[in-house]
């Protein structure tokens, strides 16, 4: 890749807000819908852009009470694509803009599967099929989604050289606890400069409740990771986790958000004044987490079935 390659990529999903408010959260059924709209009307009021998929119970609804209530105040937005084929993935478009009462998307993150997938690995129809999405106006940019067990089709893909000029970036779990890229891929990523979104800003909460609190870690791994974190964050000298957290996905240089939710007017706010001014943390703490990090990978995340973990 020569050094013009390297230079515009910087250039790519560029105006983005640095913390994107995650909307999993607004799909809990347990607080009472109009809680929801709140925190919703609250982040859109921060100004700041929004993730979100239909796949999060009623999410979708509360966002679009929310957007009614101001429709000046709009977020701009990264939405889930997903599809074995591009009907597939052009229902799930219409579906979404229909339910928040829009007509473009700012971002589509592609979620692909089947034949689709295939295609992007090999440099088949579906590139033509993205582009004309833009040309139609109805997607502005796309980010490709990766996991543990897709990480083989970006790869390839990125290897043949097809998602440039079409795919912007890479959109993965990327947090303290998590690198959802396989070395292999993330090595590609980094060599290339390629832009990338990283998710689960605070990986779930706290990293004192993930190691101590029982059943507070979704999955046993992260327990087990929160016990090899838990010491570094608190090398760090760094009070609040979800400051370590923002700083932690800033510390990469090619990171252009961090996507993270809360229900909790506090915890957002703690969101929110992490955004600023954002410091990337000591290079012998990053270098310990990016030590963990590729073992993780190689131990676990590579050989996990889908939707695992
Ligand atoms: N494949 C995908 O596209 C994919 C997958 C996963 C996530 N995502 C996106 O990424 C977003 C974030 O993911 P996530 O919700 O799984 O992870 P997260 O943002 O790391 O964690 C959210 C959880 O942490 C809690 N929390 C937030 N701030 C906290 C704080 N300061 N102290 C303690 N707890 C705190 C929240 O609870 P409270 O509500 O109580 O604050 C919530 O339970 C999602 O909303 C979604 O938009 C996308």
């Amino acid at each position: 890749m020569d050094q013009n390659s390297l230079i515009n990529r910087t250039n790519l999903l560029s105006g983005i807000s640095p913390y994107i408010y995650g909307t999993t959260r607004l799909g809990d059924d347990k607080i009472p819908f109009n809680d929801r709209v709140k925190i919703a009307f609250m982040a859109m009021e921060a100004g700041i852009w929004f993730h979100t998929s239909h796949q999060y119970n009623d999410a979708l609804k509360v966002l679009r009470v929310a957007f009614d209530q101001d429709r000046t105040k709009v977020p701009k937005l990264i939405i889930k694509l997903g599809g074995d084929n591009i009907t597939g993935l052009r229902n799930y478009l219409h579906q979404n803009l229909e339910t928040l009462g829009l007509q473009k998307l700012d971002i589509g993150q592609l979620c692909l599967g089947g034949d689709i997938a295939m295609e992007f690995a090999n440099g088949g129809v579906c590139y033509k099929e993205f582009l004309k999405l833009k040309e139609e106006g109805l997607v502005n940019r796309f980010v490709m989604e990766v996991f543990p067990w897709t990480s083989e089709t970006p790869l390839k893909a990125l290897q043949g050289g097809y998602p440039k000029g079409i795919v912007d970036g890479y959109i993965f779990y990327l947090n303290p606890l998590q690198r959802f890229a396989s070395n292999k891929l993330w090595d590609l990523l980094n060599k290339q400069n390629e832009p990338i979104i990283a998710m689960r800003t605070v990986s779930g909460g706290n990293v004192h409740r993930l190691r101590d609190v029982p059943g507070a870690a979704w999955k046993e791994y992260l327990q087990k990771r929160a016990v090899e974190v838990a010491p570094v964050f608190e090398r760090s000298g760094i009070k609040n986790w979800t400051e370590f957290c923002v700083r932690f996905a800033f510390s990469f240089k090619q990171v252009r958000a961090t996507v993270g939710s809360s229900s909790k007017v506090g915890n957002l706010q703690e969101f929110l004044t992490a955004k600023e001014n954002i410091k990337p943390l000591p290079q012998d703490i990053m270098e310990d987490l990016k030590r963990l990090q590729y073992r993780w990978s190689d131990e676990l995340d590579i050989h996990a079935e889908p939707w695992t973990m």
